[in-house]
C-alpha cells in the first residue's frame, strides 16, 4: 500500500508535500518521490529508500511551489529503485498511483508496439503513457485522462499534473482510498486524512470511478466515464482529529503512544452509547432486523479478526444467538451460506482492507444486512455497509493495531449489550451489574499499563527466544492469538497460540527446557483447567509466564507473573491484551526492530491477492480461468458444468464438477483445460496433462 499526496494553491513551500508524505510513510516506505511545477516545466526528485533519502536530494532551501504531487512506495511491480519510484512522468504528464493496474502488461505491449519507450518496470507507467498518447492526438487533458482510464483494469488512486494545464491537479479513484482536502486558497489530495490534518479538517472521500479537478480556488467532481459534473453538496465531512494525533507526543514510537491512548479510545467509543444503548439500535437501523435476526456472521482480517473472536463470546453470552466468525479472505471465496435474517458484521480499523470489503460486498450480494465496525469516518466499508458503528480510537499510525483493537472490543461489547436488551436476553440486574464494569474499563486499562516495568524485565529474557507459545481459555483464547500475532508482527519471533485444553492434543510436544509459554489465567470458572495445563508444561521444562488477576493462585507455579486488574469475566480481554502488546513492543525494541514500520507489513492491505500465476496473459484477475483468484464459486460452477456437458462424462463426475473441480477426476481437469484452450480462455499454467 503506497501513500500519495498532492497540493495546488497560491504559493507554499515544497515542505507541504514532504510533510504530507512523512505522515503517510507508515503506508509504504521502500522508495519515494516528488514532482512539482517550477514555471518552466515539471521538476522531479525520486529515490529508493526512506523519505530521509529523498530529503537528501531535494533542493535546499525547499522552493516555493503552486502545484505538486508526492508518493511513498510499497513495491508491487518493479523492485524498489529510483527508476521505479513515483511520480512517473511522460511528455509533461506526471502521475502518482496507489493500487495495481492489473492489465498493465497488455497495455504496455500495445504501447511499446506503438513506439512508446518505458523507463520503469512498474504497472503505473502505463497511465502517463496513455494520457500522453491522447494528448498527442490533440485531446484536452480531462478527455485524455478519461480515455486513458477507460483502458485500465484494477485498483487505483491517482494524482496527476500536466505541464500544459496551469493551476490544475487531477485525482481519480477506483477501489483505492483517496481523500480531497478542502482549503480556502489551496486544495489537497492524500491517501488518508492524516497527511492533511495541519492544513484542513474538511474532506471529501472520493468515490469509485470519480475524478476530482482541483484548482487553488476550489474543487470540481466529475464522473470519470462521462465527465459529467457531480454535486459537491453533502460530500464534505469534517474530521475532529488534531494534527497532534499524527505526532509522537514524546513517545519513542507511534505504537507505544497508541498503546497508552487505549483508555481514551475505549472511553470515547463507550461514552457515545453507554447511557442509551437503545438509541444505539435505532441509530444503526437495527430495530427492523432484530425481530428476524437469526444469526450473526463476523468477518475481518488480522487483529480485527481476533477482536471478532472476542466479540463472539460477548454476543453469544449476552444475546444467546449463534455467531460465526470467519477470516475475510476465506469468507469471500467459500461461497458463504447466508440464510434469511443474517447480519454480517465487518470489523476493520481502516475501512479499506480489500478482503474485508470484498466479504462485505459478497454477503450483501447474497442478501445479508451489513454492519461495519470501523475507525475511519467515511472510509469505503462505512459508505457501503447498511449501518456503521464507529470506534473512536482516533488516528492509528502504528502499522500493528493496538488502540483500534481495544476500541473494537468496546464497540462489540456495546453491540452485544444493546442486542441482549432488545432481545430481552439481558435482565435489568445483569445490565446494572455490567454497566459499572464497562464504565470502569478506561481506569482498569490504565492500571494494566502499569505492568510496563515488569513486562520490560520479562522482555529482556525473551529476546533470544526461537519461539514463544501463548495459551488461553474461553474469552482469553483470542487474546492469546493476538499476543502471538504481535510477537510475530513486531519482533519477528515465531509464536503460536492454543486453547489450554488443546495443548495435550499435540502442541505440548514442542515443550522442552526453557520454552517460554505465556498463560492468560484470569480467575473465572475455567482457571482450574489452566492450572493443570500449566503443570503439564512445567513438568516438561517449559518456562511459565502467567498473566493473571489473582497472583496467589499461581505464585508457586509461575516463573514470571504479570498481574492485571480484575473485572467482569466478559470484559477481561480489555486488560489481558495490554501486557501482551507491551511484551511484543519491548522485545522488538530491544532487538532493534522497527516497531512502527515492521518489515513486509502495511497498515491495511487495499489491494487484492495477486492472481495465481504470473505467466497468465491476464495477470491479475482474468475471471476466465477456473483458478483465477477472484472468480466467484458460481462462475467456477458455470465453467465446470459447461465442460461436463461438452465432454459427456459420468453423472458422478458431472455432480463432482459442480463441487468446483476439487474432484480428483484427472479426465475432468483435462477436459476443463481443453475447454478453456478451445474457447480461447487463457490457460493460466502449462497443463500438466499434455
Ligand atoms: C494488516 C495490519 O495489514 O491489516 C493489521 O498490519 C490489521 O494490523 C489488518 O489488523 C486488518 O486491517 P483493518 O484495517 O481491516 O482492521
Amino acid at each position: 500500500m503506497c501513500g500519495i499526496v498532492g497540493y495546488v494553491g497560491k504559493k507554499d513551500s515544497l515542505q507541504i508535500l514532504f510533510d504530507g508524505l512523512t505522515r503517510l510513510e507508515y503506508r509504504g516506505y521502500d522508495s519515494s518521490g516528488i514532482a512539482f511545477k517550477n514555471g518552466a516545466g515539471i521538476e522531479i526528485y525520486k529515490t529508493s529508500g526512506k523519505l530521509k533519502d529523498l530529503q537528501k536530494i531535494l533542493p535546499t532551501p525547499l522552493p516555493a511551489i503552486t502545484i505538486g504531487i508526492g508518493h511513498t512506495r510499497w513495491a508491487t511491480h518493479g523492485a524498489p529503485s529510483a527508476a521505479n519510484a513515483h511520480p512517473h512522468t511522460v511528455k509533461g504528464v506526471s502521475v502518482v498511483h496507489n493500487g495495481i493496474i492489473e492489465n498493465y502488461r497488455e497495455l504496455r505491449t500495445d504501447l511499446v508496439a506503438a513506439g512508446h519507450v518505458f523507463t520503469s518496470q512498474t504497472d503505473t507507467e502505463v497511465v502517463p503513457q496513455l494520457i500522453a498518447r491522447y494528448l498527442d492526438r490533440g485531446l484536452p487533458i480531462d478527455e485524455a485522462i478519461r480515455r486513458a482510464i477507460a483502458h485500465l483494469r484494477g485498483v487505483y488512486a491517482l494524482g496527476i499534473i500536466h505541464e500544459g494545464t496551469p493551476d490544475t491537479l487531477f485525482a481519480v479513484r477506483n477501489n483505492s482510498p483517496l481523500v480531497i482536502g478542502i482549503g480556502t486558497d489551496a486544495q489537497y489530495i492524500a491517501s488518508d486524512v492524516a497527511a492533511l490534518l495541519p492544513y484542513t479538517k474538511n474532506f471529501i472521500h472520493l468515490e469509485d470511478r470519480h475524478m476530482a479537478v482541483l484548482r487553488s480556488n476550489g474543487v470540481d467532481l466529475k464522473h470519470v466515464e462521462s465527465l459529467e459534473t457531480l454535486q459537491l453538496e453533502g460530500k464534505i465531512v469534517t474530521v475532529d482529529w488534531t494534527p497532534a494525533m499524527a505526532e509522537k507526543q514524546g513517545y519513542d514510537h507511534f505504537m507505544l503512544k497508541e498503546i497508552h491512548e487505549q483508555p481514551q479510545g475505549v472511553m470515547d467509543t463507550l461514552r457515545e452509547w453507554t447511557d442509551d444503548t437503545n438509541r444505539l439500535m435505532d441509530e444503526m437501523g437495527f430495530a427492523g432486523t432484530i425481530k428476524d435476526l437469526r444469526r450473526l456472521h463476523i468477518t475481518a482480517c488480522g487483529s480485527s479478526y481476533h477482536a471478532g473472536l472476542v466479540g463472539r463470546y460477548m454476543i453469544e453470552k449476552f444475546v444467546r444467538i449463534p455467531v460465526t466468525v470467519d477470516i475475510a479472505s476465506e469468507f469471500r471465496d467459500m461461497c458463504p451460506i447466508i440464510p434469511k435474517g443474517t447480519v454480517l458484521i465487518t470489523i476493520t480499523q481502516s475501512g479499506e482492507t480489500a478482503d474485508t470489503l470484498a466479504a462485505q460486498r459478497e454477503a450483501k450480494k447474497k442478501g445479508a444486512r451489513t454492519l461495519t465496525i470501523c475507525n475511519v469516518v467515511g472510509s469505503t466499508t462505512t459508505r457501503e455497509a447498511d449501518s456503521v458503528l464507529y470506534t473512536r480510537a482516533g488516528l492509528e499510525i502504528g502499522v500493528v493495531s493496538t488502540k483500534a483493537f481495544t476500541a473494537q472490543l468496546a464497540a462489540l461489547s456495546l453491540l452485544g449489550i444493546a442486542l441482549g436488551i432488545r432481545k430481552g436476553k439481558l435482565s435489568d440486574l445483569e445490565i446494572q451489574t455490567l454497566k459499572p464494569f464497562l464504565l470502569d474499563l478506561p481506569r482498569l486499562i490504565q492500571q494494566a499499563l502499569q505492568t510496563d516495568g515488569k513486562v520490560k524485565e520479562i522482555a529482556k529474557t525473551l529476546v533470544g527466544a526461537k519461539s514463544i507459545m501463548y495459551v488461553g481459555r474461553g474469552i482469553n483464547y483470542p487474546i492469546a492469538l493476538e499476543g502471538a500475532l504481535k510477537m510475530k508482527e513486531l519482533a519477528y519471533i515465531h509464536a503460536d497460540a492454543y486453547p489450554a485444553g488443546e495443548m495435550k492434543h499435540g502442541p505440548i510436544a514442542l515443550i522442552e527446557d526453557g520454552v517460554p509459554v505465556v498463560f492468560l489465567a484470569t480467575i473465572d470458572g475455567l482457571h482450574e483447567k489452566i492450572l493443570s495445563s500449566i503443570e503439564e508444561v512445567k513438568a516438561r521444562g517449559g518456562r511459565i509466564i502467567v498473566v493473571t488477576d489473582s497472583p496467589a493462585a499461581f505464585r508457586d507455579k509461575a516463573d514470571d507473573m504479570i498481574v492485571v486488574p480484575s473485572t467482569h469475566p466478559a470484559l477481561v480481554p480489555f486488560v489481558t491484551v495490554v501486557p501482551l502488546q507491551l511484551l511484543a513492543y519491548h522485545v522488538a525494541v530491544i532487538k532493534g526492530c522497527n516497531v512502527d514500520q515492521p518489515r513486509n507489513l502495511s497498515k491495511s492491505i487495499t489491494i487484492d491477492d495477486k492472481c495465481h500465476n504470473a505467466v497468465c496473459s491476464y495477470s491479475g484477475y482474468c475471471r476466465k480461468s477456473i483458478s483465477c483468484a477472484i472468480i466467484t464459486p458460481d462462475e467456477k460452477k458455470g465453467i465446470a458444468n459447461r465442460v461436463v456437458r461438452l465432454m459427456h462424462v459420468s453423472m458422478w463426475e458431472q455432480f463432482s464438477a459442480s463441487s468446483m473441480l476439487e474432484s480428483s477426476g484427472r479426465e475432468l481437469q483435462k477436459a476443463v483445460h481443453h475447454e478453456q484452450a478451445s474457447n480461447g480462455f487463457c490457460t493460466c499454467f502449462e497443463s500438466p496433462y499434455e
